[in-house]
């Protein structure tokens, strides 16, 4: 049986190879599609190719002499070098923002668990499956999130950790090349930047349309109609409030830029970079309790009932790098018996190290529908024209082909509000009193691990502060300049979910995604005072009554919080694609996974390096603050701790 495996294997490879021929050909003899081309040891081992793994592998093989292995489960893509040849495709294709996410071939396909408390809806578990991960099919917003985010991290350690807003921020400049925007977009929208905030040495580029809607500035400014909501100068100065912010573009072939064409690609031309790709890690190989290396089969064998007989196994002198995301870290953990003893043993996994807080603490951004259309939105050009308006959409075709500038140039947009609660809400202190007092306990599953139950806590009473603070953004809208707007985004939810391996077949299916959507009931009173901020905005604001705003939904009918928790239960998606917390850096009695050196805890040369670290949710879109986290722990492995500041 396995002879025949075997060669069904060899065989699938042999296609896969000729396919991808092109791509091995134009790289460099580094990038492999077959395991048998891959050496039997190296320095560094990062199982995933994604945002984090790329970035990591890129700065470790700076020196030329640290080899370090990638094995990603997505294939490279041969996408980029079509585009440069003038076909279209999905993962450069800048316009919209989301091109990547409507090819299924580049994404796993995963359905959360049924929720129970939306009407038991399974929810779509996106998440970028290629060299690149996440970071070539996403929505391309280049946020950062609030100051106090970062020092929440920290927090959970001691007032002297080295994960804060400070001790981030040049990380932030290493991560990416900030080049801003035309001047004259710039002086017709009103852009506001600050260069001081950002770097211009890295290959991944943070980049500007060459296009503005009109709109879009007038909806920014009728925020001015509101009392008391801040309006910052640079997205990247860890303030809440009204701001413009970059998009993951390279502003010269105005194509993504991401941690492929930023990372993978410097990182290739080097003789001790090695990338496989097709290759899926099945578990971290332990010696005792020490990470020796990995072991990976071929995705092209499919489901298979022994893995050992497809098994490559290769050696990590130094250390092996989980960077596979917040859904895949927790569950490669789990795979190599590191988790919680009662999952590893319903699948029959040896325990090595009963980690309780793997595939715990899962957070994600939940999406609100919250739709609102205007009568009267006279701001022209509009994103809708494009669809209505023949001569302004050839005009744009003709731009774009001429010379890639034009609406085509825009991604999802460059400009959002983050606003703190008190800001949005006059019972900002009430909901604050009433998260300090809840039983938090009462909200995870019934058999939590205690330690795991404390960190909660520890998370609520942080987040208790933040509601009543105007430090904090909670409430997300984004602005598209046109004349309608349908969502709007909880920054900080309260409810916590599970990622957790198929016991019943664990090396061959995906794991079980519960984001335990409303588990927390007092998501539902932060959330539907965001939907009544939102309505405020439209319908009761001296600056947007002129535009005519009817309300499509949720609806005038639904105005207490028990309509709202009807509403919301029918039409919630708890996910913005933003999974994080499930390998989170908390100490081990709060629950955490791992340290502020991100090592695992209880496992020697294992590290997790990706969004799954992040305890508690930033407020912003987390590809950033990804690429924040991996600069650093490049430097963390590399040179290890920084020195405490000196007094
Ligand atoms: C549709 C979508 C839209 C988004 N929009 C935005 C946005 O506009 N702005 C923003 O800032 N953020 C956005 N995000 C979020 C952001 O892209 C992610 O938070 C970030 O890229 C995650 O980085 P990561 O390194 O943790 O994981 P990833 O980049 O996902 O990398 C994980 C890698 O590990 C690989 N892998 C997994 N399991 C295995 C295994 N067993 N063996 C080998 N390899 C494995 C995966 O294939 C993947 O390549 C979006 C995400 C998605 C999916
Ligand atoms: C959801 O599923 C559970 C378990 O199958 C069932 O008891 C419950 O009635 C379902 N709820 C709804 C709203 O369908
Ligand atoms: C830009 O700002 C200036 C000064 O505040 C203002 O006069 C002008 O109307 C603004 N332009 C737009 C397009 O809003
Ligand atoms: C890059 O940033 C440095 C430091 O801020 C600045 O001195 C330099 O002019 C910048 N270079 C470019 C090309 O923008
Ligand atoms: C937060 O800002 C709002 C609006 O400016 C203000 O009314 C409120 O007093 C502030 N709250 C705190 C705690 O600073
Ligand atoms: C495991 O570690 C022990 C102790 O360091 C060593 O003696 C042994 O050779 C190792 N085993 C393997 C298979 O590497
Ligand atoms: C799986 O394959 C390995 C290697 O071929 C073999 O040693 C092992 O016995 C097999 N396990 C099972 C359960 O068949
Ligand atoms: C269509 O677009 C063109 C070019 O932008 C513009 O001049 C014209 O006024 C638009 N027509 C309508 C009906 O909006
Ligand atoms: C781009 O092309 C258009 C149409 O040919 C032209 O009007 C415009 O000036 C060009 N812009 C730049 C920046 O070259
Ligand atoms: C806040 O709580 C107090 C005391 O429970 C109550 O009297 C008041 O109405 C609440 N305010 C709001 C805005 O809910
Ligand atoms: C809090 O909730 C937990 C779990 O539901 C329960 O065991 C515990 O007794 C509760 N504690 C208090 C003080 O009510
Ligand atoms: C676990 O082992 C038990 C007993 O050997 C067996 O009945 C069960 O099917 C196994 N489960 C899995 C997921 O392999």
């Amino acid at each position: 049986m396995s002879r025949i495996l075997k060669l069904a294997v060899a065989a699938l490879a042999l296609t896969q190879e000729a396919c991808l021929g092109h791509a091995r050909h134009l790289r460099t003899s580094q990038v492999f599609v077959n395991s048998r081309d891959v050496g039997n040891e190296y320095d560094y081992i990062i199982v995933g190719g994604g945002t984090a793994g790329l970035t990591v592998a890129d700065r470790l093989t700076e020196d030329g002499a640290s080899t370090v292995l990638v094995v990603e489960y997505g294939e490279l893509s041969t996408h980029a070098d079509d585009l440069r040849t003038g076909n279209s495709e999905s993962i450069s294709t800048v316009q919209g923002g989301f091109m990547g996410m409507a090819d299924a071939t580049l994404m796993y396909d995963i359905q959360s668990v049924p929720q129970k408390n939306l009407q038991n809806r399974t929810i779509a578990v996106l998440a970028g499956k290629v060299v690149g991960g996440s970071s070539a099919v996403n929505a391309m917003m280049t946020v950062r999130g609030t100051a106090a985010d970062y020092n929440r991290w920290g927090s959970f350690f001691s007032t002297s950790s080295h994960w804060s807003w400070d001790s981030l921020l040049p990380y932030f400049k290493r991560a990416l090349n900030f080049v801003p925007p035309d001047a004259d977009v710039t002086k017709s929208a009103n852009i506001t930047y600050d260069t001081s905030f950002w770097g211009n040495t890295s290959s991944v580029r943070a980049g500007w349309p060459s296009f503005q809607y009109p709109g879009t500035t007038a909806q920014m400014d009728s925020f001015k109609g509101i009392p008391g909501v801040p309006f910052v100068k640079d997205s990247g100065s860890g303030l809440p409030g009204v701001y413009w912010y970059p998009t993951f573009m390279d502003p010269v072939l105005v194509e993504r830029s991401y941690a492929r064409t930023g990372h993978h690609d410097v990182a290739a031309k080097r003789p001790n970079y090695h990338l496989v790709a097709g290759s899926k890690v099945t578990r971290i190989v332990l010696n005792g309790t020490t990470a020796t290396g990995v072991s990976f089969v071929p995705v092209s064998s499919g489901p298979v009932a022994n893995h050992t007989a497809l098994e490559t196994v290769v050696s990590a002198r130094k250390e092996v790098i989980v960077a596979a995301g917040g859904i895949h870290s927790p569950q490669v953990l789990q795979l190599s018996g590191i988790g919680p003893r009662k999952w590893l043993t319903s699948a029959n996994i040896t325990t090595i190290v009963d980690l309780p807080g793997v595939g715990q603490n899962l957070q994600d951004h939940p999406m609100i529908q919250a739709t609102f259309m205007y009568r009267s939105f006279t701001f022209r050009p509009s994103p809708q024209d494009l669809l209505t308006n023949a001569t302004f959409s050839s005009w744009s075709d003709a731009v774009w082909a001429a010379n890639r500038t034009g609406p085509n140039s825009i991604a999802t947009g460059n400009a959002a509000a983050w606003l703190p609660f008190p800001v949005i809400s006059s019972r900002a202190a009430n909901l604050s009193d009433a998260l300090t007092a809840q039983n938090h306990t009462s909200y995870l599953p019934a058999d939590t691990d205690p330690t795991v139950a404390a960190g909660y806590r520890a998370q609520m009473l942080s987040y208790a502060t933040a509601l009543a603070a105007n430090t904090t953004a909670f409430y997300n809208l984004v602005l598209t300049g046109g004349n309608t707007n349908g969502i709007v985004v909880d920054l900080h939810p309260l409810s916590r979910g599970t990622v957790t391996i198929n016991p019943a077949n664990p090396y061959n299916s995906e794991p079980l995604v519960d984001y335990r959507a409303l588990s927390n009931p007092l998501d539902v009173s932060i959330m539907a005072d965001i939907v009544r901020f939102t309505r405020r905005y439209h319908l009761d604001n001296p600056s947007t009554r002129a535009w005519g705003a009817t309300e499509l939904a949720p609806g005038r009918a639904t105005q207490t919080d028990e309509q709202f928790a009807k509403y919301l239960a029918e039409t919630l998606s708890p996910s913005e694609f933003h999974p994080v917390g499930t390998c989170a850096m908390m100490p081990r009695e709060l629950g955490g996974v791992v340290d502020e050196e991100l090592r695992v805890y209880g496992v020697k040369g294992l590290r997790v390096v990706d969004a799954s670290i992040m305890s508690t949710l930033v407020g912003g879109n987390t590809c950033q603050t990804v690429y924040a986290i991996a600069e650093k722990a490049a430097d963390l492995i590399r040179f290890g701790p920084p020195k405490a500041a000196t007094a």
